[in-house]
């Protein structure tokens, strides 16, 4: 008689979400890599890290030359801190300085010059090595993990995008919420029209619509589609005989 065991292996998955800014794409990648044990990478980080290195070295945002030759002397790498992740840049801790409206424009900018995204793309793909890791972004299902084993695409109507980034500075206070919407507007139009890696969901990413959907439930419907791809079963003979 044959007795089949199923083994169940659990597979390590690289998961990207995508989306424009202000879908929630952080506070849910953060949540999700939580619930599965997994690391989370900003890759908006990094776009930041170069903007704000590029504008303490002087250099124009189409300054192709001059990001290339900032590039190579770069080093950005993510460690753990008190409370998630901390960018540094050559070992300098950048995390607090990047999130300013002007390295937000300029971060736009430089992410669309082509200097600028081979330098990343290596880093990136170096970063999703081990795998077990979500990775936040804009092109990560699209051109820097074609292969990942899990794609999301998250998005929201752009009032609602605008509102939450708004409620988000109103502590610094920094701009109004009209203000808010135009340059995220413009920062959209900028990420999804360039030529090189434009903000657009993968073929084969799932869409989820976050404008009326609580951040619990996205990563309820996320977690839905990624369970069934971690298990790996391999039936396998075993036992006294076979029939
Ligand atoms: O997610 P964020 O707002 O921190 O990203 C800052 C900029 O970086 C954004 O305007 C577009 C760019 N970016 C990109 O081009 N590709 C990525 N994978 C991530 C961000």
């Amino acid at each position: 008689m044959l007795h089949k065991t199923i083994l169940c292996y659990m597979k390590r998955l690289l998961i990207t979400i995508d989306g424009p800014a202000g879908a929630g794409k952080t506070t849910v990648s953060r949540m999700l890599a939580d619930r599965l044990g997994y690391k989370y990478i900003d890759t908006g980080a990094l776009y930041r890290g170069v903007a704000l290195q590029a504008i303490s070295a002087g250099l124009k945002p189409d300054d192709d030359a001059g990001l290339e030759k900032l590039c190579s002397t770069l080093k950005m790498t993510f460690v753990p801190g008190k409370q998630g992740l901390r960018l540094l840049s050559n070992d300098a801790d950048i995390t607090d300085s990047i999130r300013t409206p002007e390295i937000t424009m300029v971060a736009s900018a430089v992410s669309a010059r082509a200097v600028v995204r081979r330098y990343l793309l290596d880093v990136q793909r170096e970063m999703g090595r081990e795998k077990a890791v979500v990775f936040e972004g804009r092109d990560m299902g699209t051109v820097v993990f074609p292969d990942a084993d899990v794609k999301f695409y998250l998005d929201a109507s752009l009032k609602t995008r605008a509102l939450r980034r708004y409620k988000e500075l109103a502590a610094g206070a920094f701009q109004m919420l009209d203000e808010v919407e135009s340059s995220m507007k413009q920062r959209d139009e900028n990420d999804s029209t360039r030529d090189l890696a434009p903000l657009k969901p993968a073929k084969d990413a799932i869409i989820i619509d976050s404008t009326d959907l609580p951040v619990k439930a996205v990563v309820e419907r996320m977690l839905a589609y990624i369970e069934p791809c971690k298990r790996t079963h391999f039936p396998s003979a075993s036992g006294p005989g076979r029939d």
